[in-house]
């Protein structure tokens, strides 16, 4: 765990435009001074990531967010009380003077202040000392990769790119923070969370637009992403035991991922059981995945996920992880 010597560090080097890693509820971030572009520019080289993809803006309370978002509607004053700190980003019009690096280039910003200690910590001794109060950050991987959920991913991730890695143990929710836009009218979910958007309608009266086939597709949002190098499927829960067994048969070695039960019969070469809520399931999805990459397996295995609304944002991570497994 880090300490205050830690933060100071970390502060300085921000200051100084370097990269640091940074825990929060979520999945750890690669973080730089957000009013610095060519710190923002490390961030983009650091994760291999094309520079159109536009970053989150952490933010030490929501006093901040005039510096960074202009004609802040009601509704983001609202789920800022209801929800912040904590794993929502807002995406709002850009107060000018935001780096188009951070942005993308697109007239909107996204912003969060992130519920966890440390990270807050870090945002507030970094506007104390000076600096712009925003830190850009996005979940510290390699482009297209499995988010880190412990600063021991994060250098297996990163390696020497990132100067200091501030750890703050694993990460409580384990998936990327909900997405709502509220730059055009009628929020939109652009991305699942944590929070669901029951919760959103819950809190503020309005429920978020979610994303339909139809619905044009958030910039940045590609559907390959999080994924392990090792190809994935997923098979139904009455069908894995059958699955793994004819897998074993044929001399395939395959990795399990199970929330209902074990793989007893169908023993597979490596398995994981998880949660079977989707909170407990989704602060251990990415560790697990990242595991099961690691066990030299030619396949892994998960077991189909419910087809419930709680379960939305595990899904959508899952359907992702598919899609980008084995490259
Ligand atoms: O939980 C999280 O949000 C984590 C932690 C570190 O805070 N961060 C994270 O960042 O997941 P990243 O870069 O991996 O994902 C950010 C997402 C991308 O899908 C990006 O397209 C979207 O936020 N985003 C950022 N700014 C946006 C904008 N102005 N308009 C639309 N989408 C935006
Ligand atoms: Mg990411």
């Amino acid at each position: 765990m880090s300490d205050p010597a830690d933060i100071a560090r970390a502060v300085e080097l921000l200051k100084a435009g370097e990269l640091v890693g940074i825990p929060t509820e979520t999945v750890y971030g690669l973080g730089a001074d957000a009013a610095n572009p060519q710190a923002v520019a490390r961030i983009f080289a650091a994760k291999g990531r094309p520079a159109d993809h536009p970053l989150i803006v952490h933010l030490p309370g929501a006093a901040h967010l005039d510096r960074w978002a202009r004609e802040i509607p009601d509704l983001a004053w609202e789920l800022a009380e209801d929800f912040w700190p904590g794993p929502l980003t807002l995406i709002l019009k850009r107060a000018p003077g935001v780096p188009d690096a951070v942005t993308g280039g697109q007239d909107t910003v996204g912003l969060r202040v992130p519920g966890h200690p440390l990270a807050l910590e870090l945002l507030r001794a970094f506007a104390a000392a000076g600096g712009s109060g925003g830190i850009a950050a996005p979940s510290a991987n390699r482009f297209g990769r499995i988010s880190p959920t412990t600063a021991a991913h994060v250098r297996e991730e990163l390696g020497d790119a990132v100067a200091l890695v501030l750890d703050g143990g694993p990460c409580a929710v384990g998936i990327e923070s909900t997405i709502v836009d509220l730059s055009a009218g009628a929020p939109r979910l652009l991305r699942p969370g944590h929070i669901t958007a029951q919760r959103i309608e819950a809190a503020c009266g309005l429920r978020p637009i979610e994303p339909g086939a139809d619905a044009p597709r958030a910039s940045g949002t590609l559907e390959a992403h999080y994924a392990p190098r090792t190809p994935m499927r997923m098979v139904a829960g009455e069908r894995l035991l059958d699955f793994l067994n004819a897998q074993r048969h044929s001399g395939r070695r395959c990795a399990a991922l199970c929330h209902s039960q074990p793989p007893q019969a169908g023993m597979p070469h490596a398995w994981r059981m998880l949660p079977a809520d989707p909170a407990g399931y989704a602060h251990d999805l990415y560790a697990a995945l990242r595991e099961l990459d690691h066990a030299d397996a030619e396949l892994i295995v998960v077991e189909a996920i419910p087809a419930a609304p709680e379960w939305a944002a595990v899904a959508d991570r899952l359907r992702r992880a598919v899609c980008g497994a084995g490259n």
